[in-house]
Parts: structure tokens; sequence; C-alpha cells
């Protein structure tokens, strides 16, 4: 419950912002790749325009002998209509020229050659115009209209530059256009379906954390059949199961400390009447003689009672710390502690590897073993099974590890199996509180493990089984 405090993203730095720009970027993106073809194909047309008023007047050079016979103002007007400084027919060999009246000085011409009208030139031929400097001059090369016949037009690149300049903002403005409309229209749609609605979860996910004891901001789900729906219906459904674990939790809470309270004060009783009855015992009289030792042991029963409840009281909801422990010596401890090792009857086994380490919280998983432990020497010593013992081994599969406690005692007598792992309902042993597997279990499944019981004919067995990753490799 550490975890920092979320802060809700504002309205344009969150989803929607990344949204926006994203669906800009790529609608930008396809207008370029549409554009650049489309402007070859305007600079194509534009040029073939040109060249069909050169094919025009290469028709009437051929159709007379002498060019220079003819009118200078025919000539002119035919240029100028063409909008080119010269023009020149070539057919068989020969070629024709008419030019303008004003002698002009190219110094840099580009050739366009419309007879080669693959995308590629056309495109590269098209971006060679846009980028170039300004007074170069153009060639266009075509076609005439008579055989193998070929029109040239010497002209200013200029106009035709100045087209495509004026073509280009044109297209800019639009697609800018498109992209912020359709990028709106989207954000509008996604807005209303999706960010809309995902902040309305994230607002009640962050406002709920804050007071999980407020009923009232329990999310109320709309309608939708969706995801986000279903989204909505299940977290509305956290949220008051939460709700109500945490009010059964603050009850249960309130009546743990007054049990507290109660059997501190009874346990200090007690142990003033085992003051007392110690020095009971001390008297001489045969029948105290032979009633005090019960009585010591009685009050020692409801001492140790009185301390267990106590334990599993402040039994916080401590994580395990995890660190890696060897598992063999952990089990020797809790064997020791169990009073298991040097035993007068019960044979205790330890069959874990040496080599085993577990990453694992090391006093809890003790804990576990010195329940568990205890348990199989409590049956055993209640039996007068032949030879008893008590072992524990260990076994692995592909995804988990299984330490086994067993014994050949008694079995768990019904009342235990009934009630297995549930805080004091379990014991069905005079002097048992039954916390111990409650507690070992609770242990287990905070490493990500469980505590099985399993059945078998003869005996007692406990399964602990742990995540492989919990075991460290060597
Ligand atoms: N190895 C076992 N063989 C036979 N019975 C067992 C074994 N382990 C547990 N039991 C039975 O299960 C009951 C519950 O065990 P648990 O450890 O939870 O409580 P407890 O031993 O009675 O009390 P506590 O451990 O809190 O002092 C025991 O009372 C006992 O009857
Ligand atoms: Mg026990």
């Amino acid at each position: 419950m550490t975890a920092e405090r979320s802060v809700l993203p504002g309205r344009f730095s969150g989803l929607s912002i990344k949204l926006i720009a994203t669906i800009m970027a790529v609608i930008l993106l396809v207008e370029i790749v549409v554009y650049l073809p489309s402007l070859a194909n305007y600079r194509a047309s534009w040029l073939d325009d040109r060249l069909r008023v050169g094919v025009v007047a290469a028709r009437v050079l051929d159709a007379v002998p002498d060019v220079m016979a003819l009118p200078r103002e025919l000539t002119d007007r035919l240029l100028t209509s063409a909008g080119a400084y010269a023009i020149v027919y070539r057919r068989q060999g020969q070629s024709q020229l008419i030019e303008l009246a004003d002698p002009f000085s190219p110094d840099v011409v580009v050739t366009a050659d419309m007879r080669q009208r693959d995308l590629p030139s056309l495109i590269m031929g098209a971006l060679d115009t846009l980028f170039a400097g300004p007074g170069r001059t153009l060639r266009i090369v075509g076609e005439g209209d008579i055989g193998s016949s070929q029109v040239e037009l010497l002209m200013s690149e200029r106009p035709l530059r100045q087209e495509m300049l004026a073509y280009s903002r044109q297209i800019g403005i639009v697609s800018l256009a498109i992209a912020a409309i359709t990028a709106v229209a989207l954000y509008l749609l996604a807005s209303y379906l999706f960010i809309y609605p995902v902040r309305r979860l994230t607002q009640n996910i962050l406002a709920f954390r804050q007071a999980p004891e407020n009923a009232s901001l329990v999310i109320v789900p709309s309608a939708r059949r969706d995801e986000i729906g279903i989204v909505e219906r299940e977290l509305a459904a956290m949220e008051s199961d939460l709700f109500s674990m945490l009010r059964q939790r603050r009850h249960l809470a309130d009546l743990g400390l007054a049990v507290a309270k109660i059997n501190h004060d009874l346990r200090n009783t007690l142990t003033s009447a085992q003051l007392l009855s110690d020095q009971v015992a001390t008297l001489d009289d045969p029948k105290v003689q032979r009633l005090a030792p019960r009585l010591v042991t009685t009050l020692d029963k409801a001492i140790g009672f009185a301390q267990s409840v106590l334990d599993y009281g402040r039994e916080t909801a401590a994580l395990p710390v995890l660190a890696p422990v060897a598992l063999r010596p952990l089990i020797d401890d809790a064997a020791f502690e169990a009073r298991l090792v040097g035993h007068p009857h019960v044979v205790f086994s330890n069959g874990v590897d040496a080599a085993l380490i577990l990453t694992v919280d090391s006093n809890q998983l003790g804990r576990v073993f010195l329940n568990l432990l205890k348990n199989a020497r409590e049956a055993l010593e209640a039996s007068n099974v032949a030879a008893p013992q008590v072992s524990v081994t260990t076994a692995e599969s592909a995804d988990s590890i299984t330490i086994s406690v067993s014994d050949n005692g008694p079995g768990l007598p019904p009342r235990a199996r009934d009630n297995l792992f549930v805080a004091f309902e379990g014991s069905a042993r005079a002097g048992g509180t039954g916390l111990g597997l409650a507690i070992a279990r609770e242990i287990t499944e905070a490493h990500g493990g469980k505590l099985v019981f399993v059945d078998q004919p003869q005996g007692t067995r406990f399964d602990l089984v742990l995540p492989l990753s919990l075991r460290v490799p060597n």
C-alpha cells in the first residue's frame, strides 16, 4: 500500500494528444506520398500543353519551303503564344528554327524530354524544377506529329516553377485542412468512445483508492456491452467487494482488539495464579502434593493458549522479506525447536538436498515447518504406532518445488479434516489452539505457493508447493 499516488494527466497531455498527433502525422505522410506523383503529372501536362503549341508551329514550318521568308510578325506571334524564345523542328536530319526577334542568351539549360514518361523520371524532373533557382532555361523535347520528327521549345523555366509552387501551396493547405478535420473528427469519436470512458475509469480508480471506505465512490457502470463496459462492471464489482471487505476487516480488527485486551488481562491473572500454585506445590500436605502438579499443568496450558492467541493477534500482515536461504538447515532448526531432534521415540529424517537454496522469508518459512513438525510430533506422541517417524522430502516439477512433511501417525482426525486451515476451528487436540495450520497456510500463500493436505492410507502428509522461481539456481 506504499505505492505512490498517480495524478490524472491534463486534457491534452495524456492519451488524447498522442492520438491527435499520430493521426495528423499519418495523414500528412499519406498526403506526401500522393503529392509527389500528382505534382509530376501537373508538370508533365503543363509541358505537354507547351509542346502542343510547338507541334502546331512545326506544322507551319513543315509547310513552308523557306522559314526565313515567313513574316516576322507571324513567327513572333507563334512564339509568344507558346511562351517560348525559340522553336526547333527536326525531321530527317534537317532542322528548322524560329526565334524571337530579340536575341536571348541562355546560361543554364535543362532538358525536359517528354518522350520519357515513366513515373520516377517525371518525379525527379518535378523535384528538379521545384528546387532549382530562378533563371534557368528549359528545353522541352517531344515528338512531332509526322513520322519521326522532333519538336523542341526553348523557354524560361520561371512560369512553370511559379505555377508548380502555387499548386504545391494549394495542395499543402488542402492537406493540412484534411488532416486537421480528420484528426478532429477522429478525436471526437475516440473521445466519445474511449478517452472519456477511460478518463472516467481512471478518475474513479484514483478517487476510490484514496477513500475506499466511501461507498458513494463505487463506479456506476454504463450499459455498454464492449470491453470498456466489462471493465466498468468488473471495477464496480471489485470496488464493492473491497468496500465490504474493508468494513468487515475493520469490525474484525475492533473485535480482535477487544479480545486481545481481555486475553491480556486473563493471561496476567493466570500468571498470578501460577505463582500461587507454585507456592502451594511446596506445601507438605500429601493431598496438595497430589493435586498441585495437575493444577500447574492446567494453568500452563491456559497461559499457553492465551499467549498463542495474543501472538496470532499480533501476527501483522507483514510482507515476507525474501532472501536466499538453505532449506536443509532451516528444517533442521525447525525440527530442533519442535523437539524432534534427539526425541526418545520419534525418528526424524531430513531428506532435503544440502545444496537446495530458496529465496524465501526464513523466519516465516521456519515457522511453517515448526508448526507442521510440531503437529506431527504431537500426533505421534499421542498415538502408539510402532517405530514412529517424521520425514521431510523434496520433489521438483517443471514449475514448482514440493516439500513434503510426512509422518506415520494416526492421520488427521475427522474434526481437524473438516476445519482444515481454519484458525481456532481446526484443533482436535486437547490444549491445541488450532492456529498452526492456519498460520502455515497464510505464510505459504504469501510466498506464492500453497499448502495441501495429501490424503493417504497411513499417517499424515502435508505438501508445501512453492513456485520454482523461488529456487536459486546452482
Ligand atoms: N501430522 C498430523 N497428524 C495427525 N493430526 C494432525 C497432524 N497435523 C495436524 N493434525 C490435526 O490437525 C489439528 C489442527 O492442527 P493445528 O496445528 O492447526 O492446530 P493445533 O496443533 O491443534 O494447535 P496449535 O498448533 O495452534 O497449537 C490438530 O489439532 C490435529 O488434530
Ligand atoms: Mg499445531
